[in-house]
């Protein structure tokens, strides 16, 4: 992975993240290098380091794309974001595959290995059992 910044593929219209408050607060709440630490802890905490690096991995309500750096710096060579928010997209340089989509209508068109979620669900309005469901199909 290098760190050109990634084409964006559009699934969906895009929009901001759910409203300008929830947004801003994603940018004060913690700097990018201290969520970049969270998310390696976290990855390593799950045993993705002996993970076979070649996995197809999906990072689902990436954001500005921290948990995609995160699995570059791990070693994962086939990675892909989906978000909501071209903006929050827009901020992230590396070699993953990203798509402004609703993650509830994925449109990957072949099956992949591996689904992360890093918050997000949260966000979806009904979400149990609706949004889940369709989310997890
Ligand atoms: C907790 S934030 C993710 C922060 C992320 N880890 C980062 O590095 O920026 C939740 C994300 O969910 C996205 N989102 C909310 N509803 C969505 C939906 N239905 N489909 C896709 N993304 C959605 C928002 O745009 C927001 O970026």
């Amino acid at each position: 992975m290098n760190s050109v910044p990634s084409k964006i593929i559009y699934w969906h219209d895009g929009s901001e993240c759910c409203d300008k408050i929830w947004e801003a607060a994603y940018r004060r709440f913690e700097t990018p290098l201290q969520e970049l630490k969270k998310f390696q802890k976290r990855l390593t905490q799950l045993g993705l380091s002996a993970w076979d690096k070649d996995l197809d991995v999906v990072e689902l309500f990436c954001g500005q794309g921290t948990g995609l750096i995160a699995l570059e710096k791990m070693g994962f060579k086939s990675i892909s974001g989906v978000d909501l928010s071209p903006h929050l997209l827009e901020q992230y340089q590396g070699a993953a595959k990203l798509y402004v989509g609703d993650c509830r209508d994925l449109k990957f068109d072949n099956s992949r290995d591996v689904l992360i979620v890093q918050g997000g669900l949260h966000h979806l309005p009904v979400l149990l059992p609706t949004d889940l469901e369709q989310t997890l199909q």
